[in-house]
Order: structure tokens, then C-alpha cells, then sequence
């Protein structure tokens, strides 16, 4: 494999997007990432996306989106692995231009589920789910991230209120993110106020519901001219899967797929976790943080929530997590996620993350989950 470099990043804002349709919001990341990377046109496109079928009746996003940001006749195709669709479009680029196959290549993840009502929405989301153990049930993402959630607070001892941190950093950090949905800091009492939705998940446990998108473009490194700098490269790359179904997994409390994709990735790259310098994980609920911090080895089984309690996941911290907002504050367009994440990695190791930049970030990592566990992807970016 040839060594890829992300040249170019673009996003639109997380928000109701009512008056854009997929194509227009898509348009927007993608042309916005081209002009940052100067290129007019690329070989490839990949999209990530998983509801446009069923939010928005509209599939075929590869070459719909193609045509209208002048692409005609390229090479475009939409990929879906449920909140993980966003990365696991990246690596199909990676593999694309890294194989030699193209030179170039854009990567655009979009989501629109606010044209939805709320239970239609909750219901096309939960098709991610076992269809026949979890969905029969009435089960919803919520309502499972809630029966993890309180099975590992049984388990370890953690109290509701313990796992405020990861919701009060989110949204600290959300507040210097013009892209994010909720650019607003919340305090202790805001989170312990806010409504079940359910138990032991409140709303500030939980990532909303939003539109947006967001794009990069991938280029080989030998056709970079050593006065590209700083050079932001993919060091490391994997994905890993396990059973759909919670009830299905060998532990329902650990991420074996972050763990294993994870691990791959730090042989890649030549390193360990503790090189990490920003950590943009998959905090689509509070729960999920928890579980991603242990499970990619920043701490122990059943220890995450320490982390928050003791300010380590702030931008000044050991492990900064969620540094532009996260899923929780930047929003959760379920299959523009992974590439926000990537995107927000590349502007902390530019050095372009005003209000809550790492200092002197180099190496930076993104877990992008799909399911609740089940699809999981792992990227490591360094700065060059
Ligand atoms: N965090 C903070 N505020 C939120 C929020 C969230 N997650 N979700 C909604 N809000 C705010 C809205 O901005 C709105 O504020 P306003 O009254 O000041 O305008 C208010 O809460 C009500 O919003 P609404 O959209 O009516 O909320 P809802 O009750 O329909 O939806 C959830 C709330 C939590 C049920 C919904 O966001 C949800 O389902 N989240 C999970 C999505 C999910 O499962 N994703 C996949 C994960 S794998």
C-alpha cells in the first residue's frame, strides 16, 4: 500500500437542515473540502451514509451526489455500516488510493433524519439493530445503550451522576465549534435537571438527531511536494466487527471489535495508546464513551468514568475526547459521523481547532461505531 495524506477538509454545520436537501448539503462539505486540498476534480467518490432509503426515499447517493458537484462520469458509490458508514467509506477510499487504483479520491459522509418525525426516525435508526432479537422487542438505540448503561453501573459501582463529565466536556467543547449543533457549555445542574429518556440515559446522556455533512480528500504522499506542510498522514486503518445483538457478545460490557481494530491500528502505526494525543471517539450516549476509553486501552475495565470525574478527557487533560463537541455537542448525522470525526482530528493536528486545541497534537486517533458495537473503525492521523 502507498502512503495516504488527507489534503483537504470540509463540513457543513449539524443542524435542522430543512430547506437543504442530501445533495445540497453533501455539495457543500465536498466542494469546501476541494477547495481547501486546490483540486478542481478527483477520480473517485465515496459517500457514507445509512437512512437516505428510508428518511428520505432517496438512494443511489454515489452518483447522485457526483453529478452535482461536477463529477459526471466519475467513479461513486454510497456505503452503508450503520453509524459506522461514515469510516468505513474513508477506508474504501484508503484502499483506493492506497491500492494505486486512483489518485485521488473524496470521502463525504451526510445525514438528513430531521425531515422525519421523532418515532419514524427512532424506528429507521433501530433497523441497525438484530431485527429479529433486538427490533421484536421494541427496543430502540436508547433503550439499549440504557440496558449497557445499567448493567455496567450494577457491575462497577458508578453512580448516575458520575458520568455528568462526559456530557459537561462535550459541550464545553462544543461551545468554540461553529459547525456543532449545540454551542452552548451546560453545568452540573443542567445535566442533573435534563429528562429521562430512558433510564438511567437522560437527554444529556444522549446525541440528538440531526442533519449535516462533511468531506476530505486523499491523495498519495509521493505526489506531495516536501513543502506540503504540515503533512497530515494515515498511519494507521482497521475495522473489526462483532454479533449485531448485545445479548450476542462473549461481554456485553466490552468493545471487542474497538479493542481489535484498535489494536491493529496501533501495530500499524508503530504505536500505543498512551502516544495518543487526541482521542475523537463514539460518544453517541455517555455509556458508549465509557466503553470506548476501556476498550482501546486508555483505561482500565470499569474505570472510564474516573477519567471524567478527575477533568483527564478536557483538551488540557491526558486523553482529550470530544474535542470539538463529540457526538453529544457536534451532533450525530449517523453516517456523516466517522468523516466529521476524521475532519476534526486533521484541524487539531493543523493546529486550526480554535478554542480547543490540543497543544502540539501530532498523533490523533477517531473510533467510529456502528451499531451498538458491532461495526467498528479505527483511523490514526500524524502529523507530518
Ligand atoms: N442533547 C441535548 N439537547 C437535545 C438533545 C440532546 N441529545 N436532543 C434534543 N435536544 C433539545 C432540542 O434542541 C430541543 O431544544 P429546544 O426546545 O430548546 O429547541 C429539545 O431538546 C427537544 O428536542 P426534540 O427534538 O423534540 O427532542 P426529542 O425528545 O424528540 O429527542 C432524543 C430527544 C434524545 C430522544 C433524540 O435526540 C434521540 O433519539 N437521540 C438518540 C439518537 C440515536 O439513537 N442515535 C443513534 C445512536 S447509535
Amino acid at each position: 500500500m502507498r502512503e495516504v495524506a488527507i489534503i483537504g477538509i470540509g463540513q457543513t454545520r449539524v443542524d435542522e437542515h430543512w430547506d437543504k436537501s442530501l445533495r445540497v448539503l453533501a455539495g457543500e462539505a465536498i466542494l469546501s473540502a476541494m477547495a481547501d486540498a486546490k483540486r478542481e476534480s478527483v477520480d473517485a467518490l465515496f459517500v457514507g451514509n445509512m437512512l437516505s432509503g428510508s428518511a428520505n426515499h432517496q438512494q443511489h447517493l454515489g452518483a447522485l451526489i457526483a453529478d452535482w458537484v461536477g463529477l459526471r462520469y466519475t467513479e461513486a458509490v454510497k456505503i452503508e455500516a450503520a453509524c459506522g458508514s461514515g469510516a468505513s467509506a474513508f477506508r474504501a477510499g484508503l484502499a483506493a488510493v492506497g491500492s494505486g487504483d486512483v489518485e485521488s479520491a473524496v470521502v463525504v459522509g451526510v445525514e438528513k433524519m430531521t425531515d422525519s418525525p421523532g418515532a419514524e426516525i427512532t424506528s429507521s435508526l433501530a433497523s441497525a439493530a438484530d431485527a429479529d432479537w433486538e427490533l421484536e422487542q421494541g427496543l430502540s438505540f436508547v433503550a439499549l445503550n440504557a440496558l449497557v448503561m445499567r448493567r455496567y453501573m450494577h457491575e462497577f459501582g458508578w453512580k448516575h451522576s458520575d458520568f455528568e463529565g462526559f456530557s459537561i466536556n462535550a459541550h464545553a467543547n462544543g461551545a468554540h465549534n461553529p459547525y456543532a449543533r449545540f454551542q452552548e457549555a451546560i453545568t452540573d445542574s443542567d445535566y442533573h435537571k435534563s429528562p429521562m429518556v430512558a433510564d438511567p440515559i437522560n437527554l444529556m446522556d444522549a446525541s440528538p438527531i440531526g442533519d449535516g455533512s462533511a468531506a476530505l480528500v486523499l491523495v498519495p504522499v509521493e505526489t506531495l511536494k516536501k513543502t506540503n506542510s504540515p503533512m497530515i498522514m494515515i498511519v494507521g486503518s482497521a475495522a473489526a466487527t462483532d454479533s449485531i445483538a448485545v445479548h450476542g457478545r462473549f461481554d456485553p460490557l466490552w468493545l471487542s471489535a474497538a479493542e481489535i481494530s484498535a489494536k491493529q491500528a496501533y501495530s500499524q502505526a508503530g504505536i500505543d495508546s498512551t502516544m495518543i494525543d487526541i482521542f475523537e471517539l463514539h460518544d453517541a450516549f455517555s455509556i458508549m464513551a465509557a466503553l470506548a476509553l476501556e476498550a482501546c486501552g486508555f483505561a482500565d475495565r470499569g474505570q472510564a468514568p474516573r477519567l471524567a470525574i478527575e477533568g483527564q478527557i478536557s483538551p488540557q487533560g491526558r486523553v482529550p475526547i470530544a474535542t470539538r463537541g463529540g457526538l453529544k455537542a457536534r451532533g450525530h448525522p449517523v453516517g456523516a459521523t466517522g468523516v466529521y470525526q476524521i475532519v476534526e482530528v486533521t484541524q487539531q493536528l493543523r493546529g486550526e481547532a480554535e478554542g480547543t486545541q490540543v497543544e502540539n497534537a501530532r498523533l490523533g486517533m477517531a473510533l467510529n461505531i456502528g451499531g451498538s458495537g458491532s461495526n467498528i473503525i479505527t483511523t490514526i492521523l500524524q502529523r507530518i
